[in-house]
């Protein structure tokens, strides 16, 4: 098995490394604060071709693999989660989405401009009732002949109030259960489309975190994706790659943290030596190297097996149960091994921490991936 990078894999690696040390850390501390959306930051990385970057050239994306794609996602959430949250919906969500089963016009029309970084996409599935239990939607798409009537309300929508191209999962036939649900295409301008409240959080703070509301809004047929009822195999399609990204994020937050503690303990003496001197650190610095390993390569191994056109839920649902763990323990320690530092917002640590929480938690839970593991040991 061949685990070397190609030149061009590098190249793409060292591009987000640069972009993420020299445009985004000098800023994330203010952003985080404030959380205020890096609006200029996100138009920067989609002409660096970093927000569609799967997708064909010919459909106006970078064209590349995700391989690629996993290693700049790293890079980037080493310091930016907020960021690299936004371009992981985009690319693996939205843009996956349309480009695996849109319609040529679907993606003329909605996949060039996301895929180029001109336009931000938001996909639409958490309801306030329907989290992990994604089959229960409330949200209804009335089917009226020429178009869908949507009416409902999602919550945590990441990119929320930025996207203006929304793919939106509603119940159209609630007699046939998940078979009845469609996925809409929703352009942020058409009538009874209301952005809600943004949430307050914990971490990912400069992400943009809205409620939506769909009040009778008329969405044109030919902006459905796929036959009718295809809506919740379309969402689990592209969440299990998606999965991918956000195990890529999960190691980058523990690699990020990882280099911070490494570095730190170099620096700081206590009781008459650098800290990595005392075995009590150097112990868990070789716990977190090992853990962060073994979780890059579960998440390379995912991406690999993408690229290669082989079935890859299995490796992306443990990937990102894996690498969402070793992303919150390995955090946590990272500020254990700063101490007081860790503590105060300047070292970076403490951010990294509470950013890495929400990778247990959206494109589902640990939970929700021990069930898609543990189903598909258990099948006949
Ligand atoms: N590919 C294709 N089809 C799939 C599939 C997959 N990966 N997984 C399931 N399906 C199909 C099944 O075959 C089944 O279809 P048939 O009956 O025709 O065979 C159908 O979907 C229903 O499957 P299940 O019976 O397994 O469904 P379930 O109700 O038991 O739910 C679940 C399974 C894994 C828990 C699922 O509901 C799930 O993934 N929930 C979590 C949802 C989630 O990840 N939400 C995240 C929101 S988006 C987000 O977080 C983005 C962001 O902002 C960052």
């Amino acid at each position: 098995m061949n685990l070397d990078l190609t030149e061009e894999q590098i190249a793409v690696r060292d591009a987000a490394r640069d972009f993420a040390q020299n445009v985004l850390k000098p800023t994330i501390i203010e952003r985080d604060n404030a959380q205020r959306f890096a609006t200029d930051e996100i138009k920067q990385l989609g002409e660096l071709g970093f927000m569609g970057m799967m997708v064909t050239e010919a459909n106006g994306g970078s064209g590349m693999d995700t391989v690629s794609y996993v290693l700049a996602m790293e890079e980037i959430s080493k310091v930016d989660a907020s960021v690299s949250v936004c371009m992981s919906v985009n690319n693996s969500l939205v843009c996956y989405g349309l480009q695996a089963f849109g319609s040529d016009i679907q993606k003329e029309k909605y996949l060039r401009p996301l895929a180029s970084g001109e336009k931000i996409g938001a996909f639409c599935l958490s309801e306030p009732e329907a989290g992990s239990d994604a089959t229960s939607q409330a949200t209804t798409a009335v089917d009226c002949g020429d178009h869908y009537l949507l009416n409902g309300t999602k919550n945590w929508i990441t990119n929320g109030n930025s996207a203006s191209i929304y793919l939106v999962i509603a119940q159209t036939s609630p007699e046939l259960g998940h078979r009845g649900i469609n996925v809409l295409i929703v352009e942020r301008d058409m009538p009874g489309f209301m952005v809600g409240a943004k949430e307050d959080k914990m971490g990912i703070r400069g992400s943009d975190t809205h409620t939506l509301m769909f009040q009778d809004v008329r969405v044109p047929k030919e902006n459905r994706i796929g036959e009718d009822g295809f809506g919740f195999k379309f969402a689990m399609k592209t969440l299990a790659g998606g999965r991918i990204g956000i195990a890529a994020q999960a190691v980058g937050l523990a690699s990020g943290a990882f280099e911070l503690a490494l570095a730190y303990s170099k620096e700081r003496k206590a009781f008459g030596k650098e800290i990595h001197k005392h075995q009590a650190i150097a112990f868990k610095l070789a716990d977190m190297a090992t853990q962060i390993e073994a979780a890059r390569l579960m998440v390379l191994k995912a991406a690999a097996m993408k690229d290669a056109g082989e079935d890859y839920d299995l490796a992306s649902s443990m990937a990102k149960l894996y690498a969402s763990e070793v992303a919150m323990k390995h955090t946590i320690e990272a500020v254990q091994i700063h101490g007081g530092y860790g503590f105060v917002k300047e070292y970076h640590v403490e951010r990294l921490m509470r950013d890495a929480k929400i990778t247990q938690i959206y494109e589902g839970t640990s939970e929700v991936q021990r069930i898609v593991i543990s189903r598909s040991l258990l099948k006949d």
